[in-house]
């Protein structure tokens, strides 16, 4: 079924929503309302994409009336080191509205993954297009399966938690919550948002994991994330090493 929109919009009355049958990717859609100014908060979303994108210019799995596949433009007052702890915000409100909508209880693992039971069921893409952030928000809802390539790593909240859930409900949860932790951020600074993350994360100590480097690969055991957001990672012969991007897995 495609989204009700009206039903969104009547409980956040105010917030600009433009929603399409379907979109190549709601990115560029963002970007081209951020480039005409549109307010702070808006959001661009579609019932499918023909052309997600994801990290590392992967595509974005977009099965059609099943998931939520939105990007936001946050208009605030970080400077471009504050990206990352954007990330992990949008993480946590994920995490937070996913959980108190659903009942479906969510890790974090680093940057900006969601997981259930292991795996991952939201993505979260941040792009900086000063003056505006673009929040790409991609979370497999009702998916019944995932094509054969992605089948290990992905999974839905329905395939999850045995049951279907409003797409609807997740959005007006998840759209408050953006303001709310993105508001702790702009107001409280940094710190409260690294312990959220590392409090709501398995990921971010004492995780023996791998992380793709693109040409290389490192293991070793998480450290906790320093004051910019980034993950700390202590290799086999104690040599700390921080991580400013890359895939992380359990290893
Ligand atoms: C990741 O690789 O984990 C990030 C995935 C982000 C996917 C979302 S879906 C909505 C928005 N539009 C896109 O094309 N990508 C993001």
């Amino acid at each position: 079924m495609p989204i009700d929109l009206e039903a969104i919009r009547r409980l956040l009355p105010g917030r600009y929503i433009d929603w399409r049958p379907s979109l190549p990717s709601t990115m560029i859609e963002a970007s081209r309302l951020s480039a005409a100014g549109c307010p702070h908060g808006a959001v661009v979303g579609a019932d499918v994409q023909t052309a997600g994108v994801g990290r590392f210019g992967r595509r974005w799995h977009s099965e059609p009336e099943s998931g939520i596949y939105m990007s936001v433009v946050l208009r605030l007052p970080f400077a471009t080191e504050t990206l990352p702890l954007v990330t992990l915000a949008l993480g946590l409100a994920v995490t937070e509205s996913i959980q108190k909508t659903t009942g479906v209880a969510c890790d974090l693992r680093w940057p900006n993954d969601v997981l259930v039971g292991g795996k991952k069921c939201c993505g979260i893409l941040a792009q900086w297009e000063p003056p505006a952030i673009i929040a790409g928000i991609g979370i497999n809802v009702n998916h019944p399966s995932f094509p054969d390539d992605i089948r290990n790593l992905a999974t839905s909240l329905r395939i999850a938690s045995g049951r279907t859930h409003s797409r609807e409900q997740i959005i007006v949860g998840l759209l408050p919550a953006i303001d709310t932790y993105c508001g702790i951020l702009e107001a409280e600074g940094r710190e409260p948002i690294l312990r959220m993350f590392s409090k709501a994360s398995s990921y971010v100590a004492g995780r023996r994991v791998a992380v793709d480097q693109g040409d290389s690969e490192l293991r070793g055991v998480t450290d906790g994330l320093n004051s910019s957001g980034f993950l700390l990672l202590r290799d086999d012969h104690g040599k700390q090493h921080q991580i400013i991007a890359g895939g992380v897995r359990e290893n």
